[in-house]
Parts: C-alpha cells; structure tokens; sequence
C-alpha cells in the first residue's frame, strides 16, 4: 500500500514493484508517480455506467479522470468536464488504435466498456480486444472491463446473446494480457423499463412490458449510481480483485414486484404486460421488427436468463451491495427518480 499525498490511502502499485516493473515498457513511470492522484481513463464515460463512474472517481477526491467522448461538447462531457474530468475525444468504433492508445498514455488504470452493439454488427468483440490492446500498449496499470456471462457456453449454443458472449469473449482476450484486471458484471438496468421498454398509457392504467416473464426474479440495478462505487471500490483496492468478476445488483426482483412497487410508489394504477415472447415484443414495441435479429436476441437474452439464470452459480451476488450499501433497490431508484411511467432519454 502506498500513501498518497492527496486523497485517501490506495493500492496503487496493485502487485509488488519487481511484477509490476516486468509488466509493460511504461509501468515503471507509473510505478514512480505514485505523488500524484492516480489518472484513470473512462471509455464511453457518458454513457451511463461511464459517467458513475467517473463521477465516482471524481468525488472520491482520490482519482484524476480521462473521459473519452465523441463530442467534446455535448452536455453529459460539459458536465464531465466542470466535475474535473479531462476531456478526449475518440470514438469507440473499430480501428481507432491511434487515438486510443494516446487517450490511455500515463494512466494508472482504465475502465473500459464497449457501447450497445446491435446485430447483424459484429462489432463488439474485435472494439473490446482492440481497446485492451490499446490500453497494453500504452503501459496501463490495471483495467476493469464491464463483462457480461458467455451465453453460448453456459446455454451449449442453444440461446443467442451476443452482447452477453462478445464480453465474455473480450474478458477472455484480457485474461491472456500481460495486465492486472477485473470484471464488474452489471444486472439488468432498471433504466431499460423507462429508456427502451417504456409502458404504454391505456387510459388510466400503465401498461409495463417486460421481457421476462412476471414472475421471474432477476438481478436489475441502476446503472448510474451503481456502476461507480463498485469501479471505485476496485481502483481503490486493485490487489484485492485481482481477476475477479463482480456482478453489480441493486435488487433481485420480477416483473410483477417491479410493477406493484411502480404502482405503491406513483400511486398510478399498473398492470404487467409480457414481451417474454416475439408476438408480445413485437405488440408493444413494433419498431423492433425493423431489427428481427435484435429480436431474436433479446428473445434469446430473456431465455437465457430464465432457463440458466442471469449470472453462473458462483457469482458473489452480495459484493456490490456490500461495498455499496446505498446501492439503490428498484423501488427506492423509483422514488428517486421520481419516474411516473414516461420515456426517459439518458443520451446526450
Ligand atoms: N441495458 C442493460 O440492461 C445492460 C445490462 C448489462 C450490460 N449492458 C451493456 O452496457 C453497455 C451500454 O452501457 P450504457 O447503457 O451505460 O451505455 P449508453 O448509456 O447507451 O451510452 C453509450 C455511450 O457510448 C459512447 N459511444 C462512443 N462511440 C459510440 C458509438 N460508435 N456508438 C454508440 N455509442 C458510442 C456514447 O458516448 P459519446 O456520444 O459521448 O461518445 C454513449 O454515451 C452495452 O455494452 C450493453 O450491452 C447493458
């Protein structure tokens, strides 16, 4: 452990002097400048999970962030930036090595995440493994990855969740680096019900399509608050989570719980409507037909979970509730939001 002059006492180097020395050509720098808040760069850090944690970080007082954005001046970066954060611009697409290795030069640690990639796009994989590469190469210290389970292992091909097996396939790609590493893992958002699936009014009663069935408990969180202090927790304490792979949860919860909390806490009549099915997601949401691939994979999503289960059996599904005590359960992210049924846009 190494006491900083500012901020709070940190692990950072993550491992002793002689590995870290062996790990890359720039660690030494890093290991040296231990007098300064260590840099952490934030990729797609005003998406949601992005900007808690760089939130996070920032108001810790104990981390200098690096906010990779495309546009600098859209107003989620403006507000990245008047937190403290330092502004880069690059996109997260494919064969941008240049910028990404220079967005990732003399930092200590990166979180990375790859944004939503919808099918027939193959995208994902190669974006993740390209953004670990960059990050080897720029002599990063130690890299948390937003990880998802590998769907087509656990289901033996038989469900079809790309976004789930692409980040399990890039968690793979990391484990084979020459780099300390850890996986958070997030549940469901909660933000979906109100960002995609958002209900529909039927006079005066919500209708709440869910993609999983009503009563199907699965492990949701709120990705903007959630998502930091597990991020902060882990460049807090790297040695301690050395390869590990955290689920993030806020509440573990069905459809049908989550409607009767929407409708205690709004005082708004609800009622559940089932997407757990094509003709179902496709009643409610008809603009996904555009997308019958997309489809496909969020059918296969929703059927993986249920018939598998969200997360492998031994995932530690308290850890981001104990490091997080004030993580939010959904129906305290209710009352919080204050959301009463309306789509909600978390974009720019
Ligand atoms: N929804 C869920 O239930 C759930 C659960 C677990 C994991 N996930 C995963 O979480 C990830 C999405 O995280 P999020 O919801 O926090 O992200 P988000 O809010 O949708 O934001 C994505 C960010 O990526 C940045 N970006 C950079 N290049 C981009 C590009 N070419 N196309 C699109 N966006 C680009 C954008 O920032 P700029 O415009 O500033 O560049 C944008 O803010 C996905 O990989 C998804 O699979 C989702």
């Amino acid at each position: 452990m190494i006491e900083l002059s500012h901020g709070p006492t940190l692990a950072w180097p993550a491992l002793p002097l002689v590995a870290l020395t062996s790990i890359g050509p720039h660690r030494k720098e890093c290991v040296m400048s231990t007098t300064a808040k260590p840099l952490i760069v934030v990729s797609g850090a005003t998406s949601k999970q992005g900007r808690s944690v760089a939130t996070s970080l920032l108001e810790s007082g104990g981390f200098r962030v690096r906010a990779l954005t495309r546009n600098a001046n859209s107003s989620q970066a403006q507000e990245l930036a008047r937190k403290g954060a330092e502004i880069f611009t690059a996109p997260l697409e494919l064969d941008h090595q240049r910028e990404f290795v220079q967005a990732f030069g003399s930092a200590d640690g990166a979180f990375l995440m790859t944004p939503p990639v919808a099918p027939p796009s193959t995208d994902e994989l190669p974006l993740g493994c390209q953004l670990a590469d960059a990050a080897i190469e720029a002599g990063v210290g130690h890299i948390i990855f937003s990880a998802l389970e590998n769907v087509q292992k656990r289901s033996s091909g038989t469900k079809y969740a790309p976004h789930f097996t692409d980040k399990a396939l890039i968690a793979e790609h990391i484990r084979a680096l020459p780099i300390t590493h850890t996986f958070v893992m997030p549940s469901f958002f909660y933000t979906n019900a109100l960002e995609y699936y958002a209900p529909r009014i039927d006079g005066d009663t919500v209708l709440m399509p869910f993609y999983l069935p009503e009563d199907f408990r699965a492990p949701f969180v709120d990705p903007l608050t959630a998502t930091g202090p597990a991020a902060l927790e882990v460049f807090s304490n790297p040695a301690a989570y050395l390869g590990a792979s955290l689920p993030v949860v806020g509440d573990v919860i069905s459809p049908g719980e989550m409607v009767d909390a929407f409708s205690r806490v709004t005082g708004l009549k609800a009622e559940y409507r089932s997407a757990y099915s094509r003709e179902g997601l496709l009643t409610y949401f008809p603009e996904l037909g555009e997308n019958p691939l997309l489809v496909d994979e969020i059918l296969g999503m929703a059927e993986y979970a249920v018939e598998f289960g969200y997360y492998r059996d031994d995932r530690d599904m308290q850890w981001s509730r104990t490091v997080d005590p004030g993580a939010l359960n959904w129906e305290q992210f209710l009352r919080a939001t204050d959301w009463r049924g309306g789509r909600v846009s978390f974009g720019n």
